[in-house]
C-alpha cells in the first residue's frame, strides 16, 4: 500500500510536477514541499483556470488537504504574501498551510548576492532565477542563515541580522553594490514573522503524526534531479538536492517512510538557464515545440532551451531516485511530428557512454547517439486510455519503458487537470 509518494522531476525542471501533483492530491492527506524556492513554477490547470505557484504546495485547492512547507525550504516571505492575496483574489481562501519553524528565509541582501554572483561569473554565469535562492542556501550552510521561527523573536532576530550582515555588508560594498541596515530589516521580518505565526509549527511532528495515522503523503519535487547540486550538472545547478533521497531530510521523516517515487518526465526535454545540454536542437521543430508546448519559464518567462528525449539522464533519475513509475508529460506537444528521437547513449572521445559523467567538461562533450520513431498525426488531447493513443504513440512509450527500465504509470495529454491518464491505482 502506498502511503507516501514521492514526486520527483527526472530531467531540468519543469516537467510538469505541479500537475501530477495536484493530480494525485485529490486522493491525499498531506502535500509537502521539501526543498527549493520560488525560483520553482508549478502550473495547474482545473476546467480553464490556470494558477502558477511557486512556493504555496500544490494540495492547496483542496481544502481537506493539510499543506506543508517543510524544513528544507527557504521561504522569501513577500513573494508568500503575494501568492497568497493571488489566490485569495481568485476565490482559494479555504485551506490548511504549515510552515515549517525550522525551513530558512531568503533575505534581502540574498537578492542582491544573487544578482552580484551571476555577474562575477560573466559568461559562465548559471543563469539563476535571481530570487536569493544560491545565497539563502549559502547562509544555511554557513550558519549565518535566519530561520522561519526565528522572526518570532525580535531581539535575536536583530542580532542575527546584525551578525550576517557584518560579513555580508563588506563584500557588497567592495563590489559598490546597495549595502543593508539590519534595524530597518528586523522591523520588517519580525512584522511577516507576526502575520505568518498562524501558520508556523513544527512540520516534522505533524508528518509523523499523519504517517502513524497511515495517512497519504504527496511529496511535491521542484526543480530535477539534473538540477540536484550533488547528482546534477555541477555548477550548472540549483542549491539544493531535488531527488527523493532529499526528502527525509527535508521535510523530517524516516527514510524508510517513502513507498513509490514517481518520475515525472516531459515527453521531450527542456532546460531553463545556462548549462550543458546534450540533445538540445534549434531549428523550426524546436521552434514548432516550444510554441504548441508553451514552454516560456513560469517563473522568469524565459524561452526554454528544447531537446529530444534523453534516457541517459532518465537512467541517471532512475538510480539516484529510486523511480518506480514514470509519468510522461506533454505528450500532445509531440503530435505532428514525422519522426522523434531518443537519446539512448553518448559519444565522448570516441567512446560509447551509457552514464552521465560526473566531470562537467566531459558532459559538455558527451553527443547524442538517438534511436528514431516515426511520430503519429493525431490530435491525442482527449484520449482517455492507453489503447485510445495512436499505435506509434504507444510504440514511444514502450521504447521510453525499454531505455529507461521502468513502467510508465501516467501519461498526460494536455496541461488540464483532466487530460491525465493513470495506469496505475495510485493511494488505493
Ligand atoms: P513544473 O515546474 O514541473 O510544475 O512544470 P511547469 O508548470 O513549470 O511547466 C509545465 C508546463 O506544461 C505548464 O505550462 C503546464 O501547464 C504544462 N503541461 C503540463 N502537462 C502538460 C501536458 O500534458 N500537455 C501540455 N500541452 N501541457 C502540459
Ligand atoms: P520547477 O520546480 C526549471 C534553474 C535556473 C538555473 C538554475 C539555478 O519549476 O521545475 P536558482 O535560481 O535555483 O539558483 O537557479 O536552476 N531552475 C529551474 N529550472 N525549473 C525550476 O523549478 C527551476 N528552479 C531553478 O533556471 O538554471
Ligand atoms: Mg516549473
Amino acid at each position: 500500500m502506498d502511503h507516501t509518494i514521492v514526486v520527483v522531476g527526472t530531467q531540468w525542471g519543469d516537467e510538469g510536477k505541479g500537475k501530477i501533483t495536484d493530480f494525485l492530491a485529490r486522493k491525499a492527506d498531506v502535500v509537502v514541499r521539501s526543498q527549493g524556492g520560488n525560483n520553482a513554477g508549478h502550473t495547474i490547470q482545473i476546467d480553464k483556470q490556470k494558477f502558477a505557484l511557486h512556493l504555496i504546495p500544490s494540495g492547496i485547492f483542496n481544502p481537506n488537504i493539510k499543506n506543508v512547507m517543510a524544513n528544507g525550504m527557504v521561504i522569501y516571505p513577500k513573494a508568500l504574501f503575494e501568492e497568497i492575496s493571488i489566490l485569495e483574489s481568485r476565490g482559494i481562501t479555504n485551506y490548511q498551510l504549515y510552515i515549517s519553524d525550522r525551513a530558512q528565509v531568503v533575505m534581502p541582501y540574498h537578492l542582491e548576492l544573487d544578482d552580484l554572483m551571476e555577474s562575477l561569473k560573466g559568461d559562465q554565469a548559471v543563469g539563476t532565477t535571481k530570487k536569493g535562492i544560491g545565497p539563502a542556501y549559502t547562509d544555511k550552510a554557513s550558519r549565518f542563515g535566519i530561520r522561519i521561527g526565528d522572526l518570532l523573536y525580535k531581539e535575536s532576530l536583530l542580532e542575527s541580522i546584525k551578525m550576517a550582515l557584518n560579513y555580508i555588508n563588506p563584500v557588497l560594498k567592495t563590489f559598490n553594490r546597495e549595502t543593508f541596515n539590519a534595524d530597518l530589516i528586523a522591523d520588517e521580518y519580525f512584522e511577516y514573522g507576526l502575520k505568518l505565526k498562524s501558520y508556523i509549527t513544527d512540520t516534522s511532528l505533524l508528518l509523523q503524526d499523519a504517517l502513524d495515522y497511515h495517512q497519504k503523503i504527496l511529496f511535491e519535487g521542484a526543480q530535477g534531479t539534473m538540477l540536484c547540486i550533488e547528482h546534477g550538472t555541477y555548477p550548472f545547478v540549483t542549491s539544493s538536492s531535488p531527488t527523493a533521497a532529499s526528502v527525509p531530510l527535508a521535510s523530517g521523516i524516516a527514510p524508510q517512510a517513502i513507498s513509490e517515487v514517481i518520475g515525472i518526465t516531459k515527453a521531450y526535454t527542456t532546460r531553463v538557464g545556462g548549462g550543458a545540454f546534450p540533445t538540445e536542437f534549434e531549428d523550426e521543430i524546436s521552434a514548432l515545440i516550444r510554441e504548441v508546448g508553451h514552454e516560456y519559464g513560469t517563473t522568469t518567462g524565459r524561452p526554454r532551451r528544447i531537446g529530444w528525449l534523453d534516457t541517459v539522464i532518465l537512467r541517471h533519475a532512475r538510480r539516484i531516485n529510486g523511480i518506480t513509475g514514470l509519468s510522461i508529460m506533454l505528450l500532445d506537444v509531440l503530435s505532428g511530428l514525422k519522426q522523434i528521437k531518443i537519446c539512448i547513449s553518448y559519444e565522448l572521445d570516441g567512446r560509447i557512454i551509457h552514464n552521465v559523467p560526473g566531470n562537467y567538461r566531459d558532459f559538455l562533450r558527451c553527443k547524442p547517439i538517438y534511436s528514431t520513431y516515426p511520430g503519429w498525426s493525431e490530435d491525442i488531447s482527449n484520449v482517455t486510455s492507453f489503447e485510445e493513443l495512436p499505435k506509434n504513440c504507444q510504440n514511444y512509450l514502450f521504447a521510453i519503458e525499454e531505455f529507461t527500465g521502468v513502467k510508465v504509470t501516467i501519461f498526460s495529454v494536455g496541461p488540464d487537470r483532466k487530460q491525465t491518464v493513470s495506469l496505475k491505482r495510485y493511494f488505493e
